[in-house]
């Protein structure tokens, strides 16, 4: 694991982003909508940053990349009412944009007042969309970064720090992951068996 952004590098750039924010809109009401996961770190701190009457909600976006390609899942159950509303979305990264791209979509759907779109990190030369965030903590080169929030395969969101992946970190999380996985078979297994009992 190589850190590229340290704990203080961080709470600097989220502090940086909080004055730009507040910049913005001033003392108007605001609407934050947290994308989750991977912005809960994010979200927290930058919250704390802001002093204008707030509302905060989260959304669950998931893309599946491989079999349903590209398919975008939202669970929109923790969200608040948005219609009229000035609205920041804040999330981890855009990478290729796709994903923030086609919630902002779904969210203009709801008639927002306005929609603005918050970011701890953005990476070098790899937007494909048409739109880009507002508001941007870092521009990372093109790596794979996990911690703060991101993660590889549900580990390693709990780090303090923004770290670069590497090929040992990878495999370790891949067993724990496919460890969780042959748990939860052998689980189901044994539910199922303790019902035929
Ligand atoms: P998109 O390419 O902008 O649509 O990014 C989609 C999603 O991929 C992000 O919301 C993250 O969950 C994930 N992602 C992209 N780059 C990274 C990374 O470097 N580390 C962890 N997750 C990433
Ligand atoms: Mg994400």
């Amino acid at each position: 694991m190589r850190i590229l952004l340290g704990d203080s590098e961080i709470r600097d750039g989220v502090r940086r982003l909080g004055r730009e924010i507040q910049a913005f809109y001033g003392q108007k009401p605001l609407t934050i909508v947290g994308v989750m996961t991977g912005s809960v770190m994010f979200l927290a701190d930058l919250l704390r940053e802001l002093a204008m009457p707030l509302r905060v909600g989260v959304i669950q976006a998931r893309s599946y990349r491989d079999g349903r390609a590209g398919k975008l899942v939202i669970n929109a159950d923790f969200m608040p009412h948005i219609a009229g509303r000035d609205v920041l979305i804040v999330d981890d990264i855009f990478d290729t944009g796709q994903t923030l791209f086609e919630l902002t979509d779904q969210i203009d759907h709801l008639q927002p007042k306005s929609v603005r779109l918050a970011v701890l990190l953005t990476k070098k030369g790899r937007k494909r969309v048409g739109m880009e965030p507002d508001h941007v903590g870092f521009d990372i080169p093109n790596e794979f970064v996990v911690g703060y929030g991101l993660d590889y395969r549900d580990a390693y969101r709990h780090l303090p720090y923004v770290a670069i992946l590497e090929e040992p970190d990878r495999i370790a999380a891949e067993r724990l992951a496919e460890e969780a996985e042959q748990r939860g078979t052998t689980d189901q297994e044994s539910a199922a068996a303790a019902k035929r009992e």
